[in-house]
């Protein structure tokens, strides 16, 4: 399905029926993230599953700040006659808008999920060198983006068939959209205090070898929070398309506590 949000084309997928579970995946990525977790939750919850602005089948825009991506997602769910409180779980980069959206939206929202993600804003150091990969992927394109990300993404134990994959739907994601979204991540906000006065149920996963957002960052976050910590064996940065069955039974479990109050 199709929406329009500032002008931009938002591509988006609508499975199952039941409340309703919002899937955002990270950068440079796309919905596909998802495609072996979706299977363990459609025949219970709504799965609302969008590519965010400027990645899979979605229109890049010259800019893709987090709150622009969340004001995409609110699109999304207007598109899909969703007005409930949504269960938000955002991989990465999707934990970020995830966040963004809370913050603007907090009566939307029934409870997070943070995969593989982080609530800190870029250290000064990680902001610079976003904008100088931005700049080169203006020159050279996305492919050495591509090339960089596969060696960081996934465990070291990683099918090398999953990590090809991976890399050719990377280097087809357009320079304008990974640009934008560089210079979007470099810009978000310190989100801890957010996550800590939500008052929303939290579950943290994370890949055990997750060298972009590794196991303590995680565990920290959801002390903070007072959330879950599940831990994926074998994973990386990647948990949900390198341990599907994992990821989706750490999803089920805590979507079904949540049970009748959704
Ligand atoms: C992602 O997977 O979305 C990115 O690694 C996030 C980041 O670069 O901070």
């Amino acid at each position: 399905m199709e929406t329009r949000s500032a002008g931009l084309r938002i591509h988006f997928e609508v499975l199952g029926d039941g409340p309703p579970v919002l899937l955002l995946h990270g950068y440079p990525l796309s919905s596909h993230l998802w495609d072996d977790v979706v299977g363990h939750l459609s025949d219970a919850y709504r799965l609302i599953v969008p590519d965010l602005r400027g990645h899979g089948r979605s229109e890049a825009g010259d800019t893709a700040s987090m709150e622009e991506m969340a004001d995409d997602v609110l699109e999304v769910l207007a598109a899909a006659d969703e007005d409930r409180p949504v269960v938000l779980v955002g991989m990465s980069m999707g934990g970020y808008v995830s966040l963004a959206f809370a913050r603007k939206y907090p009566q939307r929202v029934r409870a997070l999920v943070l995969v593989d993600s982080r609530t800190a804003a870029d250290s000064d150091e990680a902001a610079v060198a976003r904008h100088r990969t931005a700049e080169r992927v203006l020159r050279e394109g996305t492919g050495f983006v591509a090339d960089e990300m596969v060696g960081k993404l996934f465990a070291p134990g990683a099918p090398e068939e999953l990590k090809q994959r991976w890399r050719e739907r990377m280097a087809a994601t357009s320079p304008r959209g990974v640009m934008a979204a560089l210079r979007g991540m470099a810009a978000r906000p310190d989100s801890g205090a957010l996550l800590r006065q939500l008052g929303v149920p939290v579950l943290v996963i994370v890949g055990e070898e997750d060298g972009i957002t590794p196991v303590e960052e995680s565990r920290a976050i959801a002390q903070a929070s007072g959330g879950r910590l599940e831990i994926i064996p074998g994973a990386g940065h990647m948990a949900a398309a390198e341990k599907p069955d994992a990821v989706a039974a750490a999803l089920r479990s805590f979507l079904d506590e949540l049970g009748s109050q959704l």
